[in-house]
């Protein structure tokens, strides 16, 4: 064959092929995130930039669903589900996978992350990257992770301003050893409740206190059944961002490419708002005027920090000190 022809038909192919990929369909219609908490918070606002991403770019041919409020699946349901590829994303608190893989009691631990920006660090440079694979085992996906903030105590009994005020009270914990620990350490009862639950069941004096970021005890109105809220910063709520393999597997090129670039999107999104929303819902709360705020004082958390150190003589082997240590250099 001439070099001429070899020529064209190379050229033929390769168009062949790039109209090929053009034209290839989307290979999935519907996609549903489902999550727990409100609308105003910056998860549910990161979902619905990823809706909206790639909604826009497939022209509405594939759906995003998002479904906030445990409207879907709640936190004893839903990673099953994710497993069952029922649903395709959630983006749970990380306490809530510790039964998986004990690192992710990470953000529980008290006082390891010195700011928002440490966590960002540790999730996208450091041993963070070893930790999004910690549930490949399950056929989950790790894929970022999306902030939400420093934790913050909120009670019906009295104000908390010394680790001894809290002795005797009921706390609600998310799920994990550290948080049961944390309040075990501080003479208090803890106990694990879905968040979908959490609001009724201080209504109801089933536990006298919680602790939460302030989007979250803003926007599901906490503060019109607590009394008393004390800025400890002592933790955090931060989620994973989770799709499974399984969904993950069945789709072409085309539609990775544009599933991947609106997590990109998204995540970049989820990140600017969990500072704004939260520093809106402090103010916000300060304004409501329903619960008697106490701001720690650096002496206040030395005390606490000292307290809680034999949470890290327990806890801190099975986290990794390399894990510890790398979470604290950022
Ligand atoms: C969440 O932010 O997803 C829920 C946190 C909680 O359970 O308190």
């Amino acid at each position: 064959m001439s070099l001429y022809r070899v020529l064209i038909l190379s050229a033929l192919s390769f168009f062949l092929s790039l109209g090929q990929a053009l034209a290839e369909d989307y290979s999935v219609n519907v996609i549903r995130f489902s999550h727990v908490v409100s609308e105003n918070t910056p998860k549910h606002q990161g979902a619905l930039k990823l809706k909206e991403y790639i909604e826009e770019k497939s022209n509405g041919e594939i759906k995003v669903q998002v479904y906030p409020n445990s409207s879907l699946y709640g936190d004893k349901d839903e990673v099953e589900n994710l497993i069952a590829n029922n649903v395709q994303f959630i983006c749970p608190d990380m306490s809530k996978l510790t039964r998986y893989d004990p690192r992710y009691d990470v953000p529980s631990m008290p006082f390891l992350f010195s700011s928002d920006q440490a966590v960002l660090d540790f999730w996208d440079k450091g041993k963070g990257q070893d930790l999004l694979k910690g549930l490949e085992s399950e056929g989950i996906i790790g894929l970022k992770c999306w902030p939400n903030g420093f934790k913050n105590i909120t009670n019906n009994e009295r104000p908390i301003k010394k680790p001894e005020d809290l002795e005797g009270l009921k706390i609600r914990t998310q799920s994990g050893e550290v948080l049961s620990a944390i309040y075990k350490t501080l003479d208090a009862s803890p106990s694990s409740i879905a968040f979908g639950e959490l609001f009724t069941a201080l209504q109801q004096g089933v536990v006298d206190g919680q602790s939460n970021t302030f989007s979250n005890i803003y926007t599901k109105k906490l503060d019109e059944v607590q009394k008393y809220m004390s800025v400890t910063k002592h933790n955090r709520v931060d989620y994973l961002l989770l799709t499974n393999k399984r969904f993950m597997d069945s789709l072409n090129k085309k539609t990775k490419k544009l599933v991947m670039d609106a997590v990109e999107v998204a995540t970049k999104k989820e990140r600017e708002l969990s500072i704004s929303l939260n520093a809106e819902a402090y103010e916000k709360l300060k304004e409501r005027e329903q619960m008697e705020i106490y701001e720690l004082t650096e002496e206040d958390r030395e005390d606490f920090r000292e307290a809680l150190a034999p949470v890290y003589e327990k806890y801190g082997s099975a986290i990794g000190q390399d894990v510890i240590k790398d979470a604290m250099s950022w």
